[in-house]
């Protein structure tokens, strides 16, 4: 495993790569690596011939400095966990200046509407900051291919978008969510829950599947009220949002037509631990 710091060795590395005709992937996550971040190492390892993943901590997609502050960084306990890897890793774990340069600033970035929705209405600034950093990884990486995961659907949609407006020749790839054995997606924030929490979040899942089921018999708009009450009877959890989406705009709706694909997104509270979860509806 070769761990680089600077984009100008790791950018060497990179041209040796490519001269020799090979495939290069890239995982970008900010540390604090669980199993869901080496699901997607995996897929980008079958995927390409050789694979960068970078372990990078986004200052521009917090709006809350004390959670910048909090944000749990472990890059050694991180090199361990992909240590067992399948092919021989390259790190990419710049520090802010680095990447950005004397500007860590994010750019301001139009996503058609995707970025004001769901997570976008609760987090000001997030997307930007994650365009943003995502942009400055692809310019450094040059990657052939991202892998990023199904959890985080919104930003993966949002990141498409980005591609696609500015012509990045990269190509996007969405890896399943991975989830714990009851069924709650793994995320680095798992770790704040206490075990009886743990198995009591697996709640949302277990609303999601119920919403799959009801969703081929009853309209959104019901659904929707289900779900509020569901979660009224749970006092363990605070919704925050649940929506039913389109795939491609990612707008709520209340009717469902024929040829669109739909996903059901959550943001809900356990203590002061927010979880988010999505499903597809009709695949
Ligand atoms: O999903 C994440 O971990 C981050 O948002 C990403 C894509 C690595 C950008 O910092």
């Amino acid at each position: 495993m070769q761990v680089f710091k600077e984009k100008a060795t790791l950018q060497k590395a990179v041209r040796a790569i490519k001269s020799k005709g090979k495939s290069l992937g890239l995982v970008p996550t900010m540390g604090a690596l669980h199993k869901g971040h080496i699901s997607l190492v995996e897929n980008a390892e079958k995927d390409c011939d050789e694979v960068v993943v970078s372990i990078f901590v986004n200052p521009t997609q917090f709006d809350n400095p004390e959670d910048l502050k909090k944000y749990p960084r472990s890059l050694e306990n991180d090199l361990k966990l992909l240590k067992d890897s399948q092919k021989e890793l390259i790190i990419f774990a710049p520090n802010p200046e680095e990447l950005y340069g004397d500007k860590i600033a994010s750019e301001q970035f139009d996503f058609e509407g995707l970025e004001k929705v769901m997570e976008g209405k609760y987090r000001t600034g997030h997307f930007d900051g994650v365009g943003t950093v995502v942009k400055l990884l692809f310019e450094a990486v040059k990657p052939d291919r991202a892998f990023f995961g199904e959890k985080d659907f919104q930003q993966l949609q949002i990141i498409r978008k980005l591609t696609q407006k500015a012509g990045l020749p990269v190509e996007i790839v969405g890896c399943p969510i991975l989830r714990e054995e009851n069924g709650l997606a793994r995320s680095s924030r798992n770790e704040r829950l206490s075990t009886e929490e743990r198995e009591k979040a697996a709640f949302i899942y277990e609303t999601l599947l119920k919403v799959k089921r009801l969703f081929g018999i009853k309209s959104a708009a019901s659904i929707n009220s289900w779900v509020e009450k569901e979660f009224k009877k749970c006092s363990f959890l605070k919704l925050e949002y649940f929506e039913i989406a389109d795939i491609q705009t990612l707008k709520k709706i209340n009717k469902k037509e024929k040829g669109h694909k739909y996903r059901a997104f959550v943001a809900a509270y356990a203590g002061d631990v927010r979880l988010i979860d999505n499903m597809a509806l009709n695949n």
